[in-house]
């Protein structure tokens, strides 16, 4: 399929809802641009899948994508960012189009950290694809080689999220459990990494069982920024991004139901399509 050559809007990709927390910071930071927001909600969650899976349907989004109209594509979503960006960006840029590109969310926020940390100690809390690929640790330690970083894997934590459990009383019992577990594994962390997008949902149930002295990091603000900055250095991809303001959901289950749950991330109606992938 020949591709259009026309400016088009952003791409902002998430296995399901989780990456409207990243796209909602984007248009707090950059208003301007368009953007086209796709969640692979029927397929989620990613989280537990295994890497060919997670790359095969992340490769399909963004083909979808790119199909569109888009230029540039971020993957709003670690755990794609963990196990399918590096191919994507190696293998298939190259054979699809020179000119596109796609953006993960895992470097800017570990470019981040290490202006954070005082102790250089450093808890991230992720998907168990994410914690597994090591991708965190990888990168982090790529900018600060001082800093350790220990993991701690969430496997309740998207369904919580997933199914407007975030506030209930059940969900301080998922939540402490794995807090409790990543400061028993390192008690001198103090900057905790919300490595999912869905988790910033979970947020004063975390701060709930954080010791007071740690930091929680989210993720939006620094990807946002990023991508501003990106903007600067790389100015013939800016002008490819139409600027009109406006933002276009789409979704691979129902319309409605994302419409639903949307409003939970967003605090706002939306109007959303139907889109398949396969
Ligand atoms: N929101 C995705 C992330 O940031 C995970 C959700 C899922 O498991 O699909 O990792």
């Amino acid at each position: 399929m020949k591709l259009s050559q026309e400016p088009g809007p952003i791409g902002v990709f998430d296995s399901g809802y989780g990456g409207l927390t990243i796209l909602h910071q984007m248009r707090q930071i950059l208003p301007q641009y368009d953007y086209l927001y796709l969640g692979d909600n029927a397929r989620a969650p990613y989280g537990t899948r295994s890497f060919d899976i997670v790359y095969q349907f992340t490769r399909e989004a963004v083909m979808k994508l790119f199909e569109m109209g888009c230029h540039l594509v971020i993957l709003g979503c670690n755990t794609a960012s963990a196990k399918a960006l590096r191919t994507i960006q190696q293998n298939d840029l190259p054979k699809i189009d020179q000119d596109r590109r796609v953006l993960g969310i895992i470097r800017p926020t570990a470019e981040c950290i290490g202006k954070i940390t005082n102790s250089r100690h450093v808890g991230i809390v992720a998907t168990p694809g994410t914690i597994k690929s090591n991708s965190y640790p990888l990168e982090i330690n790529k900018f600060y080689p001082d800093v350790k970083v220990t993991g701690e894997a969430c496997p309740m934590w998207v369904p919580l999220v997933e199914n407007y459990e975030f506030d209930s009383p059940g969900a301080d019992y998922f939540v402490e459990k794995r807090i409790n577990n990543l400061m028993r594994k390192d008690p001198e962390i103090d900057a905790i990494i919300l490595g999912c997008t869905h988790y910033p949902l979970l947020l004063n149930k975390i701060i709930k069982y954080v010791p007071k002295c740690v930091q929680v990091i989210t993720q939006g603000e620094y990807v946002a920024n990023s991508l501003k900055d990106y903007f600067m250095r790389h100015p013939a991809m800016e002008e490819k991004c139409t600027k009109a303001g406006t933002c276009r959901y789409l979704t691979t289950e129902s319309p409605e139901k994302f419409k639903e749950s949307a409003q939970v991330f967003l605090h706002k109606s939306i109007e959303v399509d139907k889109v398949n992938l396969d």
